[in-house]
């Protein structure tokens, strides 16, 4: 009893990039995400609007933003720390604005440099203002499977920022594997704890493949009822703050398997591997995913 459709969150251009050591141009950037856009997703991760000092990569973000062809109907994200992120977005004309915190205290610090309490105090103005220009608001969940830093984490960890994130007016929230540590029983239990607190049809798995385990978490999760995840082109990625992490599951991967189940998705698969092959080239390396490399060797 799998939900029938499902929504794919397109997070390649900026979690999947995000850690790239070699700077990647605007133009490679505004190419990759309107090739993503005409694949069809109806969500994308374009950019993040966080100190060029801690990222880098995401310094150019404003000129990704003014540089994308927008397709209809689809919504081009960012993820803002604070204040001055959310002026950055709303100028750059973000459809989303994407808080990120933590279920892990360790995590937290490292990432965003401030306690889980403290980073949802410097979320409420973002929150509110969001709010007040009518943008959507996304909360992102950081090590709620597992920290790189403090090990285990507790469901009762998971489930309070769950609830907190709800309290700001999220409409939507991500249960982030950043390191790639779940499995199918424990994502279950997760995702059913997370839903006790918020709608469990606005919940995202949003996993990194780190231990080869994401796809099985996403079917775990289809499984429960979840029915929006996170996927980054040709698996693209890692966090710069959780050491050996690798990227989020391919989305080649998860839109082949969707379509053997037939969930529908909205996304095109071959334009999907061809926006790979594009980021690939790109970079100077071949890309991971496993069904976008068999793809298109055919
Ligand atoms: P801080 O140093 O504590 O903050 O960093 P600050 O307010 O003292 O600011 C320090 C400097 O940064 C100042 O510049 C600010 O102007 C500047 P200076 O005066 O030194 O020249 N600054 C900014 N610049 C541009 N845009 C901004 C901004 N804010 C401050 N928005 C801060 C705190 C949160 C800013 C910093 O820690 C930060 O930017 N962290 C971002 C880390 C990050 O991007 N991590 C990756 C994304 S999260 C992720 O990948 C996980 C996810 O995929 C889910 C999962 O897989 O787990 C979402
Ligand atoms: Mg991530």
């Amino acid at each position: 009893n799998l939900p029938k459709k499902v929504k794919i969150v397109e997070v390649g251009p900026r979690d999947g990039l995000q850690n790239e050591k070699e700077p990647v141009s605007a133009a490679a950037k505004i190419e990759l995400v309107d090739r993503l856009s005409r694949a069809g997703f109806a969500n994308i991760e374009a950019a993040a609007f966080v100190s060029p000092k801690w990222v880098p990569q995401m310094a150019s973000s404003s000129e990704v933003m003014a540089g994308i062809t927008r397709r209809p109907g689809t919504i081009y994200s960012a993820l803002v720390p604070n204040l001055q992120g959310f002026e950055s977005a709303l100028a750059s004309k973000a459809d989303e604005v994407v808080i990120f915190g933590a279920a892990s205290e360790a995590f937290s610090q490292k990432n965003i440099n401030c306690s889980i309490a403290e980073s949802i105090a410097r979320f409420e103005p973002v929150a509110r203002a969001a709010k007040d220009h009518g943008l959507r608001l996304r909360g992102s969940i950081s090590t709620a499977f597992g920290c790189p830093y403090q090990g285990e984490v507790p469901l009762d960890a998971v489930a309070d920022v769950v609830r907190r994130m709800r309290d700001l007016g999220c409409d939507e929230i991500d249960i982030a594997d950043t390191i790639g540590v779940a499995t199918p029983r424990k994502t279950q239990e997760v995702m059913l704890r997370a839903a006790r607190e918020f709608p469990l049809e606005s919940l995202s798995g949003h996993f990194h493949d780190t231990y080869g385990q994401a796809l099985a978490n996403i079917y775990a999760s289809l499984e429960v009822g979840v029915a929006i995840f996170h996927s980054s082109v040709s698996g693209l990625g890692g966090c710069p703050y959780a050491k050996g992490a690798t990227g989020n599951v391919a989305t080649e991967d998860v839109l082949y398997m969707m379509n053997g189940l037939g969930i529908e998705t909205g996304v095109d698969l071959d334009q999907v591997v061809d926006a790979g092959l594009f980021i690939s080239q790109q970079l100077g390396r071949k890309g991971v995913s496993r069904a976008g490399n068999a793809i298109a060797a055919k």
